[in-house]
């Protein structure tokens, strides 16, 4: 018969922590939606960019079809972003409801964020998996990307704009008509402290 220690010295051991999770509660408590307009004029660095998409890559994908597809605008490449981005809004839009100031809002992010990457679907060929679950799996990378990029202390932020679905959009990335784009990611440095979680977390 086992006295109480060792029975309490079973049940730590039974626990051990295998990763620190205070740690990771702290970075998935912290992450945070950092919009372009917070972003200092400090460039997020290829390496960087690289590390936080090949975390991306790690999330779980139902039948392993690993659908998510990131096209990264920076450098050279955010011109022709720029160069579309507005556009599409501007053609995507009902001249009633345009507004120049949110033209100018594309724009200008397109020539101040030094990454933007395009998050896509793309879909299994053999359609063996519900697209929604594709779609999910996507979901589970930006996650990952939000988490590696809160680590280096750089901001994400998931925007999705409506002409982000249009055909247009989809050529412009060389999607086909089963794939998706399902968003926007901005990164970049916030230019003022961190933001702190929302009341309605922190009350949880
Ligand atoms: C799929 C998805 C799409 C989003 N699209 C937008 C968007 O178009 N515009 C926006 O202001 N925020 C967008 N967000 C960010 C949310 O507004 C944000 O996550 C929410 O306000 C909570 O803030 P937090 O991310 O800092 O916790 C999106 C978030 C997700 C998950």
């Amino acid at each position: 018969m086992k006295d109480k220690s060792q029975v309490l010295a079973a049940t730590l051991n039974g626990n051990r922590m295998k990763y620190n999770l205070s740690e990771i509660t702290e970075v998935i408590k912290n992450r945070r939606s950092i919009s372009p307009e917070s972003y200092s004029d400090r460039k997020v660095h290829r390496e960087i960019v690289e590390n936080i998409l090949s975390n991306g890559t790690w999330a779980p994908s139902h039948g392993m079809t690993e659908p998510w597809r990131f096209k990264v605008f920076m450098g050279e490449g955010m011109k022709k972003l720029e160069a579309f981005l507005p556009d599409l809004y501007k053609s995507s839009t009902d001249p009633a409801t345009f507004s120049q100031k949110k033209f100018d809002k594309i724009l200008l992010r397109t020539q101040e964020v030094s990454v933007i990457v395009a998050i896509c679907m793309e879909r299994d060929r053999t359609d063996r998996i519900p697209e929604i679950e594709e779609v999910e799996a996507v979901a589970c990378a930006v996650q990952n990307m939000y988490l590696t990029a809160t680590a280096y202390g750089v901001g994400g932020f998931w925007s999705s704009p409506k002409f982000v679905y249009s055909d247009a959009m989809k050529d412009f990335l060389g999607l086909e008509a089963q794939d998706k784009c399902l968003g926007l990611f901005y990164m970049g440095y916030p230019k003022e402290e961190w933001p702190k979680a929302t009341e309605s977390r922190l009350s949880m």
